[in-house]
């Protein structure tokens, strides 16, 4: 039971939370909280439930059960809130409760409830938590622990019930199967339906809820999803998608807009998936998107934010993992004419496409090749525009196969050198329309200024393997960011007659799972797990300690519950200036420094910091203690990755492209771009949501003070006798603007 008294002063306006039991009556919730005044009869809060409830007919009653032994029927005039007022505040057992019943005229008053063989039947087994009772939201279970939660989700999973809420939550349980349940009947089903008792845990009920809660309460709402690689992510991101832009269409077959919405996802996955170790298709960058409603409620428009993409992948890939899905959607679907046109090889003739996994199962790659050629269409990719991105994705390709052979000097032995097979670099030029002479000079030398003068200095081996290797990833990264680019161009509403964008937006945030490559992390991986770390942070901060203050505040009795807070492990990453990526930084503008010095440096200086561990072996790794597990991390190439720069030297060849787009994808001045940059870009993110957080938990605090609670925010405008649930199924903070 709760009660919330609203404002002190407002008389017979206050606002009190009765919670009613309803045992046997739904198979999905226990209880279900009912907004009434101390006015509000026990008939009208009958009435409210057995409406929510669905239930037939109109012979119910509500009875208010006392210490375990009593137990009355309330008559229908009586005033469920007075009564709650005499109970005894924090009682030692609290087992003042009211519960609805089928009515039972013959026996109008009892005094032992244990006589009674419907209590008998609906709350005795919700006090012991039958073995074989599946709750679908885990705030329902009485007894609370890992191992209950656990089992619940178990049983649900097994009964083929893959969503569960847990308060404002909602828990995916990844099926890797097909289930039935996101085909337009589950639309409709979910379409317009209050966050309510009546339907089962949906994904779609989450979208609908912001939804609604953007239209009521005229705020931007957020959708965050979290979970480790493999786990979901981003089918639920598409799934979400897919009910908001129905939601606008409000029954008709969607306009441009929310077509292209729904395009952008086969596009942006098809540039930026990969299949990795945990994943047959893991996001290999984050993304964030914005859908815009009008304030009449139907989308005007979207903005989609990407956050890092990997782009070591470009060049190379762990045992049991791919490059990313496009080539070889390409290479299987391309017609003989373009394959012609394209200088394409077969796909085991690439270095850069690992040979021993180009086959990826369950997967025509053939069809995702037409389908992502349609979903290009409709995100406005004429087919010329394609043509031309394909070159580039054939240019990419080819550069892994130039091969280098050392000079033969005369004077003493060179190791400078030379191109094996410059007919590839001849093609390289040509797809990419750039001079062969100067991409071949990029590929064998640099130009350096010593004393006012221009040096050109040969490179030995693994520098022109490294300088190929930045070309390829320069070419792939400025490609993807043209791609979200265009997309962004397509998702604008471009209609002049449209006044600018003035209602509100529901983000749904999709970034790359937290990740553990066994002996393989690398500067990837560190920050992927960074970016889930500070995820986590936001989670603990508003879903455990905001919620307990809040608990706390109404005098609900409550037990903290322990959680692990991660902000140490936050601090080991960020704090100035010995964190690591300070440290990381400052070793990157250190010139000589070395990856082996980093780890000495990281070693000395955090060795006595409970989340940081040096292997057990000696090796040049380290060690994480993250909130998901430990995590060893190699330092190899950190330093170099940190610093990914764009190089001026391979900038400036596809400066000189003939070809616009060539161009056009390195940008005005693109030297220099920092992985930072882009992390950045992300946090701006992150603290686009902790401000909105910290602002929301003021504006609560404010109105605790005026005693209005945690209720209040749900309650619609009207009348007397308003119900809610005691859950409410999205996690829908108010964010300013992701920057
Ligand atoms: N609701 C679902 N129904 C059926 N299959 C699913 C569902 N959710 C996920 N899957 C399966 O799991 C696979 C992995 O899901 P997804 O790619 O969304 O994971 P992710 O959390 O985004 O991982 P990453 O962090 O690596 O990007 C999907 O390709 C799909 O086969
Ligand atoms: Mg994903």
């Amino acid at each position: 039971m709760q009660s919330t008294d609203s404002s002190p002063s407002s008389g017979d306006c206050s606002r009190y939370i009765l919670q009613v039991y309803v045992g046997a009556l739904s198979l999905h919730y226990e209880a279900l909280s009912v907004e009434a005044s101390k006015q509000t009869t026990a008939e009208e809060i009958v009435s409210c439930i057995v409406e929510r409830l669905g239930l037939p007919g109109s012979n119910y009653e509500l009875a208010e059960v006392a210490d375990e032994s009593k137990e009355r029927r309330l008559s229908p005039e009586e005033k469920p809130v007075s009564v709650m007022l005499l109970w005894p505040m924090h009682s030692e057992r609290d087992f003042h409760r009211f519960y609805l019943r089928e009515s039972q005229n013959d026996v109008p008053w009892l005094d032992n409830y244990g006589l009674d063989p419907q209590i008998l039947r609906d709350f005795i087994p919700f006090l012991l938590q039958p073995e074989n009772r599946e709750y679908p939201d885990l705030c329902q279970l009485p007894d609370l622990n890992e191992s209950t939660l656990l089992e619940n989700l178990r049983q649900r999973f097994d009964a083929g019930h893959i969503y569960t809420y847990v308060g404002s939550i909602l828990i995916a349980v990844n099926p890797f199967k097909f289930h039935p349940i996101y085909n337009p009947k589950y639309v409709r089903l979910y379409q317009n339906q209050k966050v309510g008792p009546i339907l089962p845990p949906h994904i779609f009920a989450i979208a609908d809820n912001a939804y609604y809660c953007m239209l009521k309460e005229k705020r931007n709402q957020c959708v965050v999803i979290s979970g480790e690689s493999g786990s979901g992510k981003t089918e639920s991101t598409n799934f979400l998608l897919h009910h908001l832009t129905a939601l606008s269409q409000k029954g008709s077959h969607g306009s441009g807009v929310e077509q292209t919405i729904l395009s952008a996802g086969p596009v942006l996955e098809a540039f930026g998936n990969a299949k990795t170790a945990h994943n047959n298709n893991s996001s290999r960058f984050g993304k964030f998107i914005q859908v815009n409603y009008r304030e009449n409620g139907l989308v005007q428009g979207a903005v989609v934010q990407k956050y890092l993409l990997e782009k070591s992948r470009i060049v190379s890939q762990g045992p049991y993992e791919r490059n990313y899905h496009v080539f070889y959607y390409l290479l299987s679907g391309a017609t003989e004419q373009e394959r012609e046109a394209l200088h394409l090889l077969p796909a085991d003739k690439y270095n850069y496409l690992n040979a021993k996994n180009l086959i990826l199962e369950n997967c025509d790659e053939k069809y995702e090749f037409s389908r992502l050629k349609q979903s290009m269409e409709m995100v406005g990719f004429s087919p010329e525009k394609q043509r031309r991105l394909f070159n580039v994705l054939s240019a990419v390709l080819l550069l892994g196969n130039v091969e280098f052979f050392p000079k033969k000097s005369t004077y003493h032995h060179d190791e400078s050198v030379q191109v094996r097979n410059s007919d590839v670099v001849s093609i390289i030029s040509e797809l990419l329309k750039v001079k062969h002479d100067t991409l071949l000079a990029a590929l064998t030398s640099k130009r350096v200024k010593a004393s006012g003068e221009t040096l050109i200095m040969q490179y030995k081996l693994p520098e022109a393997i490294a300088a190929r290797d930045a070309l390829a990833k320069c070419l792939y990264g400025a490609l993807f960011d043209w791609i979200v680019l265009q997309v962004n161009h397509a998702l604008l509403n471009k209609d002049p007659t449209v006044p600018p964008h003035t209602g509100h937006s529901i983000g749904v945030l999709d970034i790359f799972g937290f990740e553990d490559f066994g002996p393989q992390n690398s500067f990837e991986q560190l920050c992927i797990n960074y970016a889930n770390e500070h995820l986590q942070y936001y989670f603990n901060l508003h879903v455990f300690k905001y919620e307990q203050n809040e608990y706390k505040r109404e005098g609900i009795k409550w037990r903290d519950i322990e959680f692990m807070d991660n902000s140490g492990c936050l601090q080991l990453f960020e704090s100035k200036p010995t964190g690591l990526l300070c440290i990381l930084d400052d070793l990157c503008n250190f010139p000589g420094a070395t990856n082996e010095a980093l780890l000495q440096k990281y070693n000395t200086v955090h060795r006595e910091n409970p989340f940081y561990e040096k292997p057990q072996k000696k090796e040049n790794a380290f060690i994480i203690k993250h909130y998901a597990g430990k995590v060893k991390y190699q330092v190899a190439e950190m330093r170099e990755k940190n610093l990914d720069l764009m190089r001026q030297d391979i900038v400036s060849v596809l400066k000189n492209s003939s070809l616009a787009f060539v161009r056009e994808l390195v940008g005005a001045d693109p030297v220099a771009v920092f992985r930072w940059a882009i992390l950045r870009a992300f946090f701006r993110g992150y603290f686009a949501f902790r401000t909105a957080g910290i602002k929301h938990r003021q504006e609560r605090a404010d109105q605790a003070v005026n005693k209005v609670t945690v209720k209040t925010r749900f309650r619609p405008h009207n009348d007397l006798l308003i119900s809610h649930l005691v859950t409410v199924s999205a996690v829908n903070l108010t964010i300013n603007r992701i920057a």
